[in-house]
């Protein structure tokens, strides 16, 4: 039983705008049925670019005429492959970042401190499953001028953890003035996002493509990607 049925029939180039508004407002745990009168994989990939890959949708009944789709939040359906996997990964440490930046410019240090340490060992966690367990495995051709994807990645890699472990420094030191590390946040937010963008642009393609040539690898990868992110934190230190 869906939530909301948004009949987008009869609305031509409408029909993407009403979409969009629509599935924005679309809620984890919700289903969200869209009724449309043409082929949908153009105007639902353009969708899901637009709100940041965030939802996810299947075909329920095929069409001409009527073409019927189920529409969900993405983190209610289990990751498709590694890609997709990476992809939420990426929300979610955005989400903690931006979370954490938000009370730092409220001048909520403290409470600002839980979120910033999740992103950390986020983040670190993802470069890690990135850097060392899928590009030894795909091993795609590297440029000697080092401005192929892969090469891209892992230098930018090397500058947002440096840039986060100054900042965890700070932390670490006792803030008491949210200005002292407004600027690295703001630095880093800024890193962060470029840097997920050219992955999923440039590189992602390349390891889907490399991923559905090896299918039985691709599991496994994604099995032990999937474990690498979501262990549990290393117990605190006890002295
Ligand atoms: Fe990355
Ligand atoms: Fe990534």
């Amino acid at each position: 039983m869906a939530d909301f049925v948004l009949d987008l029939r009869g609305l031509a180039e409408h029909a993407h705008t009403r979409a969009y508004y629509t599935l924005r407002e679309l809620r984890s745990g919700q289903v969200f049925e869209v009724w449309l009168d043409q082929e949908p994989k153009m105007l639902m990939d353009a969708v899901s670019l637009q709100l940041r890959q965030a939802i996810h949708w299947r075909v329920l009944e095929d069409g001409p005429p009527l073409w019927k789709l189920a529409v969900q939040r993405r983190e209610d359906v289990a990751p498709v492959d590694l890609v997709d996997l990476l992809e939420r990964d990426h929300l979610r440490i955005d989400r903690l970042f931006a979370s954490a930046l938000h009370k730092v410019n409220a001048g909520d240090l403290e409470g600002a401190a839980p979120d910033f340490h999740a992103y950390v060992d986020g983040l670190r966690r993802h470069v890690e499953v990135e850097n060392e367990l899928i590009v030894p495995l795909l091993d795609l051709p590297r440029s000697p001028n080092g401005q192929d994807p892969t090469s891209i990645m892992l230098r930018e890699h090397d500058e947002i953890l440096e840039q986060t472990a100054m900042l965890e420094h700070e932390f670490s030191e006792g803030v008491d003035e949210a200005w002292a590390v407004a600027p690295f946040f703001a630095l880093i937010s800024g890193a962060l996002a470029k840097h997920e963008g050219r992955e999923e642009q440039n590189l992602f393609p390349h390891w889907s493509r490399a991923l559905r040539e090896q299918p039985d690898a691709a599991a496994e990868l994604l099995e032990r990607a999937q474990t690498l992110l979501t262990a549990p934190d290393p117990a605190p230190h006890s002295n």
